[in-house]
């Protein structure tokens, strides 16, 4: 149904500009027609709209799409992997401040399995998913300056949030729901909501950045204020905890590392994890935390657990420790050991990704030190299901990517 729309629109496309047929005046196009594509077209085009016939609306596609359709990955009438579909959508074109990123790779994230599964609050059908993605500029709008075709750029994970501490409203505009996420070719974005990435870097490597990269950096930079002979503990091997071994290692931290598995424990060995825990042979892993910091706890943890991590990651942490809260990776909690939080004078911080600024401070660090994110597994765009399977099955270390 979709494609014969869109195979409409281009053709009729195709006669307007062969002047094969007389455009519609504006006029004539109905006003709810018109209303319905303008929010499309604000939408970066991820459905036809339902009361939209081509006959009626093609001058205005005419002018205003090129006729090439871009594939992209959706969930159209239901939650869940089986219901991904690849589909071609109109290309988008870019307004004033608006630019036109080609999309060259994308990365998967914990969340975005979440938003996949339909446990993503808020999230709405239908949906392009993933948040993490980078490109290169292919079309940029009118009074766009801050960056230009060619430039290779990561789209922000929350749209709005440029500088300064979060909002309610900074928070609100995050890509793969409720917008449309990167699993599209071309990605229709607002100028100010992507950001230049580090030189040395793939694209695929670039995409692992937005959101993994800024919630390792802002919890240990940003909020952490991490000290070189601090120590921090990091949970699992998967993308957050993997960039915070880089991020710790690289300034100069001591890092622990929990993990259900020896043989991953031996590759974070291997990127200079200087403690490790198998969380699976040692439950009671806050325990050996304090013998392997003399009976005084880490400075810094990174609580990606949630229900299953949260209160023995309480225990681990040093008087005055800072507890950021990142992750629900075992579900909710639905106990709390106060105790230790006041008795430990505890500073516990929520904290959900970063802005542009931090983005933009994050990657500075990573080309001065040359860094390059950990990368499980490049897979095309086609496998995109595979992916989501590999992180659901646990079998990941570091990121899960995707080529466009
Ligand atoms: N608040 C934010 O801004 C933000 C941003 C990014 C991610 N997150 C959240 O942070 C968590 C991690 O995200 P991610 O993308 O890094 O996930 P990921 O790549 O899928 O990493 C998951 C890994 O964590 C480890 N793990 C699983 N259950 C665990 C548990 N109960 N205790 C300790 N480690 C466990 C496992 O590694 P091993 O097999 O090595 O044990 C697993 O492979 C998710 O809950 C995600 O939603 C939050």
């Amino acid at each position: 149904m979709e494609r014969a729309w869109l195979e409409a629109v281009q053709r009729r496309s195709r006669e307007f500009e062969q002047g094969l047929v007389k455009p519609v005046l504006g006029e004539e196009v109905s006003a709810r027609a018109r209303e319905e594509l303008e929010n499309q077209r604000g939408r970066g085009f991820t459905r036809p709209p339902t009361s939209m016939h081509p006959n009626l609306g093609y001058s205005y596609y005419a002018m205003h799409t090129r006729e090439q359709a871009m594939r992209a990955w959706e969930l159209q009438d239901d939650w869940g992997i089986e219901h991904l579909r690849l589909v071609d959508n109109p290309a988008p074109t870019a307004r004033p401040g608006q630019i036109v990123v080609g999309m060259g790779a994308a990365s998967l994230n914990y969340r975005d399995l979440m938003t996949v599964q339909g446990k993503s609050p808020g999230v709405k059908l239908p949906l392009i998913p993933f948040s993490d993605g980078a490109g290169e500029v292919i079309q940029v709008g009118d009074g766009v300056t801050r960056v230009a075709e060619g430039d290779r750029v990561c789209p922000m994970f929350f749209q709005s949030w440029i500088d300064g501490g979060p909002t309610a409203e900074r928070r609100s505009k995050a890509l793969g729901g409720p917008l449309p996420g990167v699993l599209q070719a071309e990605m229709l974005l607002d100028a100010e909501g992507v950001a230049h990435f580090p030189a040395h870097l793939s694209l695929s490597e670039a995409a692992t950045l937005p959101c993994a990269a800024l919630t390792a950096w802002r919890a240990l930079v940003v909020e952490g204020e991490l000290r070189p002979h601090d120590t921090v503990l990091l949970q699992g091997t998967g993308g957050v905890a993997t960039f915070a071994l880089m991020f710790a290692k690289v300034l100069g931290a001591r890092a622990i590392v929990i993990s259900s598995s020896d043989k991953k424990l031996e590759q974070a060995r291997a990127r200079g994890a200087d403690d490790l825990i198998n969380y699976r042979s040692t439950p009671e892993w806050e325990r050996a935390v304090m013998e392997l910091t003399d009976g005084v706890g880490v400075d810094h943890i990174l609580e990606l657990g949630g229900k299953e991590s949260i209160n023995r990651s309480l225990k681990a942490a040093r008087v005055g420790g800072k507890v950021m809260i990142i992750g629900v990776l075992s579900g909710f909690s639905q106990e709390i050991a106060m105790r230790s939080i006041y008795g430990k004078n505890l500073r516990l911080i929520g904290l959900s990704v970063g802005s542009r600024a931090h983005f933009e401070d994050m990657s500075r660090t990573i080309a001065q030190h040359g860094l390059r994110p950990v990368i499980d597994t490049t897979l095309p765009f086609d496998a995109v299901p595979d992916g989501l399977r590999r992180m659901e099955a646990g079998a990941h270390v570091g990121k899960i990517c995707f080529e466009l």
